[in-house]
Formats: C-alpha cells, sequence, structure tokens
C-alpha cells in the first residue's frame, strides 16, 4: 500500500525541499521505491535532482489540469529506486486558475487512487511555502503531513496558523489526516534553540518525530551536485540523520516491518481551539 506523505509549512527556507530530497534518498538506499512530487514553482525539488525545471514539457501541472497522470509524467532520477514528477514556474499561473475548477482540491488524490498498487512504497510531495491551491491538493491527498521547523521564535509562532490550516483541511477535504513535526537545522549550541526544542518536546510529545537534524552545510551542497546527502556525502551526519528519519517513518507507517527505533503514534489533529492555544515560549525565558 503507498504511503502518501506532505511536506509543508507555509514558513519559507524550513528545509522542506531538503527533507523531501534527503527523506526520499534515504528511503531509496533502504530498498523503498519512492516517487517525490515537485509542488512548488521555484521548481527547487526538480533543481536538486539535476533537471532545469524550465525546460520541461511536461510536469506536475499536467496532472492538476486533468491532461496527464504522475505515473506518466514521472522520470527516473540518479538514484535507484527514486522517481521524480518535476515542477517550474508554470504552476505560479495555474494556481491563479485550478481554484475557479470545481474539486480541483482532490486532483491528486484522485489520481494517487487509480496509482497501480505496489508501484511505490510513499510518495513524497514538496509543497511551496503558501496555502494555495498546490498546498491544498498534496494534503487533501496526504496520509501524513510532516512539518519541518526550525527550533526559532518565529517559526514555532506560524507553527500556529499551520495547525489552523491543518485542522481546517481535515474538516474540509481530508479526514483522516495527521501530522509529525520535523526539527530541521537544529544547532546544539544555540540557547534559543534549546529552549524552543524543550518547548516542543513538551507541547507535542507524540507528534514530534524523534530524529532531530542538526546543521550541516553539506546538506546545502548536495543540490548543486544534483543528489541527495545519502550519495552526495553518505558517511555525514546529515546523511546518518536521514537514515535515521526514514527508519522512524518506515515504522511509524508501516508497523508490520520491524525497525530499530519504534516511534510513539501521530498526534490527533488539532481542534482549532488547541492550535489557537500553541504559542511560543515568552522572549527571554530562561532554560
Ligand atoms: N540541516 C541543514 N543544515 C544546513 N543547511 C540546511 C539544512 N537544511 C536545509 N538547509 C539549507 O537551508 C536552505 C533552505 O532549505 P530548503 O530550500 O530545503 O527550505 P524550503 O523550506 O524548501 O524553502 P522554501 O520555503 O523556499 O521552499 C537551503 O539553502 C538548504 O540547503
Ligand atoms: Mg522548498
Amino acid at each position: 500500500m503507498t504511503r502518501v506523505i506532505a511536506v509543508a509549512n507555509n514558513k519559507g527556507g524550513v528545509a522542506k525541499t531538503t527533507t523531501c530530497l534527503s527523506l526520499g534518498g534515504s528511503l531509496a538506499e533502504q530498498g523503498r521505491l519512492v516517487l517525490l512530487v515537485d509542488l512548488d514553482p521555484q521548481g527547487h525539488l526538480t533543481a536538486s535532482l539535476g533537471l532545469d525545471p524550465e525546460s520541461l514539457r511536461r510536469t506536475v501541472g499536467d496532472v492538476l489540469l486533468g491532461q496527464s497522470s504522475l505515473v506518466a509524467v514521472s522520470r527516473e532520477t540518479p538514484v535507484g529506486g527514486l522517481d521524480l514528477v518535476p515542477a517550474n514556474q508554470e504552476l505560479v499561473i495555474l494556481d491563479k486558475v485550478l481554484y475557479k475548477r470545481p474539486g480541483y482540491e482532490s486532483r491528486l488524490q484522485q489520481d494517487l487512487e487509480r496509482m497501480e498498487d505496489g508501484l511505490y512504497d510513499f510518495v513524497l510531495m514538496d509543497c511551496p511555502p503558501a496555502f494555495g491551491t498546490m498546498t491544498l491538493n498534496a494534503l487533501t491527498a496526504a496520509d501524513l503531513l510532516v512539518i519541518p521547523i526550525q527550533c526559532e521564535y518565529y517559526s514555532v509562532r506560524s507553527l500556529r496558523q499551520m495547525l489552523s490550516l491543518v485542522s481546517l483541511v481535515r474538516r474540509k477535504t481530508n479526514p483522516r489526516l495527521s501530522y509529525r513535526l520535523l526539527v530541521t537545522m537544529y544547532d546544539v549550541r544555540n540557547r534559543v534553540h534549546r529552549l524552543i526544542m524543550h518547548y516542543l518536546r513538551a507541547r507535542f510529545s507524540n507528534a514530534l518525530f524523534q530524529t532531530v537534524i542538526q546543521v550541516d552545510t553539506r546538506l546545502r551542497e548536495s543540490p548543486a551536485f544534483g543528489l541527495p546527502v545519502t550519495r552526495y556525502a553518505p558517511r555525514t551526519r546529515a546523511a546518518h540523520q536521514y537514515r535515521a528519519l526514514a527508519q522512524e517513518l518506515s515504522a511509524h507507517l508501516l508497523p508490520a516491518i520491524p525497525m530499530a527505533t519504534q516511534a510513539a503514534g501521530g498526534e490527533p489533529l488539532p481542534t482549532q481551539e488547541s492550535a489557537a492555544s500553541v504559542s511560543p515560549p515568552t522572549r527571554g525565558t530562561k532554560e
């Protein structure tokens, strides 16, 4: 059975694309068949696997318009077991016209339902830093939303907004959606990072991945070489941490397969009231 995962956060630059690429690479390395879907007009995921987004004739836009399927638009990448549905700037225009079409939010969900069983173990969708038609399609199709978050003041503030959106999607288009938070770019030497990590563990104990992704410059380099970090720099801390995340995710979503780290169950979605109560620690709070 294919597990569909959306990687999304309204906040920009929190490692959504890096997580899709590195997690996808790790899952493929562990023998899973993975389809990455780029839903961002910036085309960063597409470019990070060595393709020029603007030279593409067929993209995820064709799927959203109902003119093609994810499988038909997908292409192989340099990594075995890892395929990609690319995106480019045309999604900006599509975002403006798509919402006028009835049922647009279910396009990806419907296509995934028609996908041949067993073709992929995981579909990972990289969302843009906005709550538009692309993100709504991804959240409507997803079993699990992964929310990458930095341990910084503004990131925690925007989490409140993100959780309200999750609550809305669950009410309107996808009642089965669950979510998990992933701490990214963590710097243990940074006092605010440690403080906010403490807050997140207390507030989201069951909905926080145990795996933490620390700051590692190799993650900035790997897209320039068109590879996930697990192939570009396989022995680095970043590669090991994304492998651990892949194991934790597999254990969480495919519990029949024994894994080293068995994660706790996902937290049910917040009500609007509980989402509204997610407030960051006040500035200047002592550890
Ligand atoms: N763990 C890390 N350590 C150091 N740099 C990182 C790490 N994770 C991501 N980066 C870098 O941070 C920047 C933002 O990452 P990325 O593009 O993945 O974020 P994003 O959430 O997809 O951004 P956007 O909202 O624009 O789509 C990139 O330059 C990336 O290489
Ligand atoms: Mg991105």
